[in-house]
């Protein structure tokens, strides 16, 4: 959430922040500014609220603010409602302190209050604004300097934050403090990049620090320096991150979701090809070996949105293939429920970006309760991955759009390969079945490719429903589980109400939303509850219905049941939620083409929620 830049080097800083924060703007869009530095002079700073474009325009794509060191900021609002008064950056009266911030301040109420008493005066409804005054007071009562100033702002304040401060007295540097919020830092030859993301400073660099929890960092021109809270230097080990940088651009395609739809088959093949070495499932790497694997008597899932239906998805595949009880958990609620895991609980988090609050915090809780913790993450050098005792990368690249596409399937791949070794080393599956599947898993990423040749029709589909009040997604079993990620990618890129249902329940209450021309889409790919979810099909039809079938190819009798059917082939039964997915996000997508929407970034939505 809130997306974070900074540059300090030889060139125009404005242009630079520009270009970062529009990589950015997934992580939030309702209002940007930009504050820089020309040498000596104090800090302009420019604010506009909307769109990063109306930001550009306002400063003639950052021609009209010269100088060449400055921070920029694109807004998710949590305090205060999205204005020019409430965007980033802040500055303390005197503009001695001006800083951009992602996080929350849990307690700004009683600093701001205090604050007050000591003469502050605040401007906006923002949280941020209290830190920047705060770092100012200290700054001027102990007089000891930034990095002073800032460690006793962060032992005062609780909640999460990355902050990017710069200070009058320091026209060539920026200070950069974090606590659960992410930040980098990208250091070439006489410049210095800080972003949120990596995508934001991907064309720059590729070599980059990551700022550890509770650290401070002093970014020159070409070098950077780290502290811990006691003001002591750390040292730090850059990272190579071996995304390129034509990986953060649409690549001819209009939306970005659209092209990652497209880079499925290669996100789930990279994922494949980084763990099955000779035949074999390796996961070494992250130090889950056959005898840790043997030992597992309960799996928990944890994570948000899409990644909990990974989770789902992944429950049926495990119990049934490995037949370990797998427990699936909101983030969100893990972390306030006293969980009461067995001894030897593998607990797996689940993230794209690594850095969502809630299941971070899930993650820490379960480590704090003793239980081991895997986590399967996108973003290399994320907190998550970093906190976790075993990490398990996903290769979908950088994923832009705020409705995960790409990050989904390679985290089912990756989920799908969990299972299998799992399944074997407890002796649950033979080698003939081992083998048998690990042929099975390969062929997945050309039969995605098939899927997606069928999305013309798909597209002429979706037009017809685009007006469309009401959607609901129906299937059983791991059906259910790609009807709970169809429903959520419809509502989040169309706004309109859609809703997943186990087909079974429909007559316990929902059925009766059922009107003449609501769209039911009934997803059979499993073939044991094909005949059942279709009985339930036929009963919402019978109230007047419009059906789609999603089913696997060879299912033609569908046909006399549902008004339009998508065919998908067939892989295992394991494993067919990956290829089911697909059709739906293509419905959702063009649904959503078709109503004109900004698909990448809905409305109130960012892609990495890093608050609560
Ligand atoms: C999916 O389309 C959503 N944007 C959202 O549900 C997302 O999956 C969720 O916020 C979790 O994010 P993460 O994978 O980065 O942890």
């Amino acid at each position: 959430m809130c997306g974070i830049v900074g540059y300090n080097g030889m060139k125009q800083a404005a242009p630079i922040l520009l270009d970062g924060l529009e990589k950015l703007e997934y992580r939030g869009y309702d209002s940007a500014g930009l504050a820089i530095r020309d040498g000596e002079k104090k800090p302009e700073v420019v604010k506009s609220k909307g769109r990063l474009r109306i930001l550009s325009e306002k400063t003639n794509n950052g021609a009209a603010v010269p100088g060449n060191c400055g921070i920029g900021h694109t807004r998710w609002a949590t305090h205060g409602e999205p204005s020019e008064n409430n965007a980033h950056p802040h500055i303390s009266d005197d503009r001695c302190v001006t800083a951009v911030h992602n996080g929350i301040i849990e307690n700004y109420q009683e600093i701001r209050d205090k604050l007050k008493r000591h003469d502050y005066r605040f401007y906006s409804a923002t949280d941020t604004e209290t830190a920047v005054k705060l770092i100012d007071y200290y700054y001027k009562k102990y007089r000891q300097g930034p990095v002073d100033a800032i460690a006793r702002m962060m032992m005062r304040v609780r909640g999460s934050y990355a902050l990017a401060v710069m200070f009058d007295d320091y026209p060539d540097e920026i200070f950069l403090a974090r606590k659960d919020s992410p930040m980098i830092v990208g250091v070439t030859d006489g410049e210095t990049f800080i972003a949120s993301d990596v995508p934001a400073i991907l064309k720059h660099t590729r070599t980059v620090y990551y700022i550890g929890n509770m650290e401070i960092a002093r970014a020159g021109k070409g070098e950077v320096t780290f502290y811990n809270i006691d003001q002591e230097e750390v040292e730090k080990e850059p990272v190579t991150i071996e995304w390129d940088a034509e990986a953060a651009e649409k690549g001819g395609f209009e939306h970005f979701m659209m092209k990652e739809i497209h880079e499925e088959p290669r996100a789930v093949a990279d994922t494949l090809n980084s763990l099955i070495h000779n035949d074999d499932i390796d996961l070494s790497e992250s130090g889950l070996n056959d005898d840790v694997l043997r030992e597992i008597r309960q799996i928990y899932i944890v994570g948000c949105g899409s990644a909990s239906h990974v989770g789902y998805a992944a429950q049926y595949t495990i119990e049934e293939m490995a037949k370990v009880p797998v427990r699936v958990e909101l983030a969100s609620e893990y972390r306030y429920r006293s969980a009461l895991p067995l001894d030897n609980t593998l607990l797996i988090v689940i993230s794209q970006s690594g850095e969502t609050a809630d299941s971070l915090a899930a993650l820490r809780i379960a480590k704090e309760r003793g239980i081991r913790t895997l986590a399967i993450v996108n973003v290399i050098g994320s907190s998550i991955a970093r906190e976790a005792d075993h990490v398990l990368y996903t290769m979908a690249g950088p994923e832009i759009a705020v409705a995960t596409t790409k990050a989904y399937s390679a985290q089912l791949a990756a989920v799908y390969l969990i299972a299998m070794k799992l399944a074997f080393a407890r002796k649950a599956i033979d080698t003939e079945e081992f083998t048998h599947l690990l042929g099975v898993i390969q062929s997945i990423p050309d039969k995605m490719t098939r899927v997606l040749e069928d999305k013309e029709r798909i597209q002429w589909f979706a037009a017809k429903f685009s007006n469309a009040r009401d959607i609901f997604f129906i299937g059983r079993g791991m059906d259910y589980a790609i009807a709970m990620e169809g429903s959520l990618k419809m509502k989040e890129i169309s706004y309109i109400h859609s809703e997943a249902y186990a087909a079974g329940e429909m007559k316990h209450g929902t059925i009766s939303l059922v009107e003449d021309g609501t769209l039911v889409v009934g997803i059979c790919t499993q073939q044991d509850l094909y005949e059942k979810t279709r009985s339930n099909m036929v009963e919402a039809k019978s109230r007047g219905a419009y059906l789609m079938g999603l089913t696997t190819y060879g299912n033609y009798a569908i046909e006399d049941t549902a008004d339009f059917t998508v065919y998908i082939p067939r892989t295992s039964r394991y494993f067919d939620a990956v290829l089911g997915i697909i059709p739906l996000q293509l419905l959702a997508y063009y649904v959503s083409v078709s109503r004109g929407l900004d698909v990448d970034k809905p409305r109130n939505l960012a892609k990495s929620v890093t608050v609560e």
